[in-house]
């Protein structure tokens, strides 16, 4: 069997999760690393010894053992790796979201569009078992026609402190575009095309003694489907997941912690079970095997020319979402697409 060869930029979280992944699979093997910070590469070499370290993302993306690039840096630094990554032709894996600002994105979405080799975005979601459930029992009409939907996505256990740089909105984009990219893409595969959004945030207020973020949003969707959305990254109170998608003959509720649940018209609660075609356990969260479902068929993409789960369409429409909920929070408008 074929081997891949595997650079990875950025040695941090998610570089050493999918790594970890990477390593039990039989047909991948991550060969170079590069992170900004030199210790990063080190301990990243120490539990992965024989990978090499590069000085620069230029110089991992044109190594010529480098069947496949990984960019898992901080969401403002994607750019700067994924434009010497595209410029080698290689098969690319970016952790989602593809980047932070308007200006990245603008410059970006044309040339992952017409990207002519692979092009995956970290839309993990997309590889959980719930999620392929709850897509099938929407396509069977188990609800009838959609007519609203909501997200819930509340963080009570947020730990990170000033100085990370998931704490600075300006490099991250707060829950608006780290957590809810993820949910935003799923109600795009859910719902269709967004028309408008309207969102209120606190975008990390640089005045709290620790870091907090809130996000309350109204999306309209073609057909005139009304969808909520609240994330929130928090210091204390409960933590759940869940998206709910209401229709005319009920509803079906997807949630990190109970998985797929379909509720009648006088509200009584099925819980679903996954059938032929769908592995895996429906309570996989965040934490749960996704990921590795997720860089296994990333790699059997890069091997076979198969099609990602989710590519430059669903990057580009997810990012166009979380762009427009961030231009309202930031204007008090509501935004149309
Ligand atoms: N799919 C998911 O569920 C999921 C979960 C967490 C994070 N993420 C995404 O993964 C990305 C990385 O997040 P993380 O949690 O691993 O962050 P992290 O801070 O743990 O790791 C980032 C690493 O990149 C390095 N780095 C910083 N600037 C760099 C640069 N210019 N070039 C190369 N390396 C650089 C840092 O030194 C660090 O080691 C982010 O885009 C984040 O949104 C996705």
């Amino acid at each position: 069997m074929k081997t891949l060869n595997i650079g990875i930029i950025g040695a941090g979280r998610m570089g050493n999760a999918h790594a970890e992944n990477l390593a039990k699979l039989g047909n991948a093997a991550v060969t170079a690393v590069y992170d900004i910070d030199p210790a990063k590469a080190a301990a990243f070499v120490g539990k992965y010894p024989g990978v090499a370290v590069k000085n620069s993302a230029e110089e991992l993306v044109n190594a010529p053992e480098v069947e496949l690039i990984v960019i898992t840096s901080p969401t403002y630094c994607h750019k700067e790796g994924l434009l010497p990554a595209m410029a080698t032709g290689k098969p690319i894996f970016c952790e989602k979201p593809l980047c932070r600002t308007q200006e990245d994105f603008d410059e970006l979405a044309p040339l992952i569009s017409s990207y002519k080799n692979l092009f995956a975005i970290g839309f993990v979601r997309r590889y959980s078992p719930g999620v392929a459930l709850m897509e099938k029992l929407l396509a069977e009409g188990r609800i009838g026609k959609i007519v609203c939907s909501s997200v819930c996505c509340i963080f009570g256990a947020f730990k990170r402190e000033w100085g990370d740089w998931f704490t600075d909105y300006g490099k991250s984009g707060g829950v608006m575009l780290d957590m809810l990219a993820h949910h935003c893409d799923l109600q795009n595969k859910f719902l269709g095309k967004p028309v408008s959004v309207y969102a209120q945030a606190m975008r990390l207020p640089k005045d709290l003694e620790k870091p907090r973020d809130y996000v309350s949003a109204t999306a309209v969707y073609e057909g005139g489907v009304i969808s909520n959305l609240e994330c929130s990254w928090l210091r204390g109170g409960p933590s759940d997941t869940y998206m709910t998608v209401y229709g005319e003959k009920g509803a079906l509720k997807l949630s990190d912690s109970a998985g797929v649940s379909f509720f009648d018209i006088g509200g009584a609660e099925t819980k679903m079970e996954a059938d032929e075609g769908i592995t895996g356990h429906l309570q996989d969260d965040i934490s749960g095997n996704m990921y590795a479902t997720e860089i296994a068929t990333v790699v059997d993409c890069a091997l076979t020319g198969k099609p990602p789960k989710a590519g430059a369409k669903e990057a580009i429409e997810a990012m166009t979402f979380c762009q427009g909920m961030i231009r309202s929070a930031e204007t008090g408008e509501v935004v149309r697409f």
